[in-house]
C-alpha cells in the first residue's frame, strides 16, 4: 500500500511557488481590445449612453489622442430613418456634433428636398473621432469603430439606413462593393436584431466636387421619400 505522504504548509507554499501556481490558476486572457459590450434593453436613452461610454473608454486609439470631441450623433434617436456618414471634420471636431461643416449645410438642404430635417432623422458617422487633416480613416481604425456603429443602429434599430458614401458602404456592406453600382438600390439587412432597409448614395462632400452627380443624389433621395415605412 502506498502511503500519502502530507507535506508541511511550509512545504506547500513553497512548492505551489515553484509549480508557479499564480500563473496557472489564475492566468486570465489579456485582451487588449476587450470590449465594453452590454445587453441592448428597451431604454433607448440608456442604451446610447451605455455605447457613447463604451466609446469614451476606447483605449489606445491615435485618432481619440488629437480629437477635441466624440461625435457620437445628432437628430432624433426615434426616428425611421438613420444616416451614417465617414468621420467628422474639423467643425464636427468642434462642435462634437456630426455634419455641421459645409458636407452638413449640404445635407441639410438633401434633406429638406424630401421634406426631412435633423429633427425627424438621426445622424451618425463610422468613426467617432475626426482623422488628423481630414484623411480618410483606415481599415484598421474603421475595424475598431465598426462594432459601435454596428451597436448604434440595433439600439436605433432604423427601418431605413442611408449609407453616405463609400467608407459607409464599404464598411458596412463589404469591401468588394462599388457605388456606383450600389447606390439608388434598396438592400435588407440585418445588424444584430435590426431588420433595416439599407440605401447607398454619394456623400454630400463628395457632391461638393463632383455637382454633375446632384441628379443622382435626387434619384435616391426620392426612392428614401416615397420608401413606405
Ligand atoms: N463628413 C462626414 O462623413 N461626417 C461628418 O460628420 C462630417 C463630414
Amino acid at each position: 500500500m502506498i502511503k500519502k505522504k502530507s507535506l508541511s504548509p511550509v512545504k506547500l507554499i513553497k512548492y505551489y511557488n515553484l509549480i508557479n501556481h499564480n500563473l496557472i490558476y489564475n492566468n486570465k486572457a489579456i485582451n487588449r481590445y476587450k470590449k465594453d459590450s452590454f445587453a441592448i434593453t428597451s431604454d433607448k436613452a440608456n442604451n446610447l449612453e451605455k455605447l457613447r461610454k463604451s466609446i469614451h473608454n476606447i483605449k489606445n486609439c491615435n485618432l481619440k489622442k488629437d480629437a477635441i470631441n466624440m461625435v457620437f450623433s445628432d437628430g432624433n434617436p426615434k426616428s425611421k430613418i438613420m444616416l451614417i456618414g465617414e468621420a467628422p471634420g474639423a467643425n464636427e471636431d468642434e462642435e462634437g456634433l456630426p455634419f455641421v461643416g459645409r458636407a452638413g449645410a449640404l445635407l441639410d438642404k438633401m434633406l429638406a428636398a424630401i421634406d426631412l430635417d435633423r429633427k425627424k432623422v438621426y445622424i451618425s458617422n463610422i468613426i467617432n473621432y475626426r482623422p488628423p487633416d481630414n484623411r480618410r480613416p483606415t481599415d484598421e481604425e474603421i475595424n475598431r469603430y465598426l462594432p459601435f456603429i454596428t451597436k448604434h443602429i440595433e439600439i436605433i434599430n432604423p427601418k431605413i439606413l442611408v449609407l453616405l458614401g463609400s467608407t459607409a458602404m464599404n464598411a458596412l456592406i463589404g469591401n468588394e462593393v462599388v457605388i456606383s453600382k450600389m447606390r439608388g438600390k434598396w438592400i435588407e439587412k440585418k445588424f444584430g436584431n435590426c431588420k433595416t432597409s439599407v440605401i447607398v448614395t454619394f456623400h454630400p462632400a463628395f457632391l461638393m466636387r463632383q455637382p454633375a452627380q446632384k441628379k443622382m443624389a435626387w434619384i435616391d433621395l426620392k426612392m428614401i421619400r416615397d420608401k413606405k415605412i
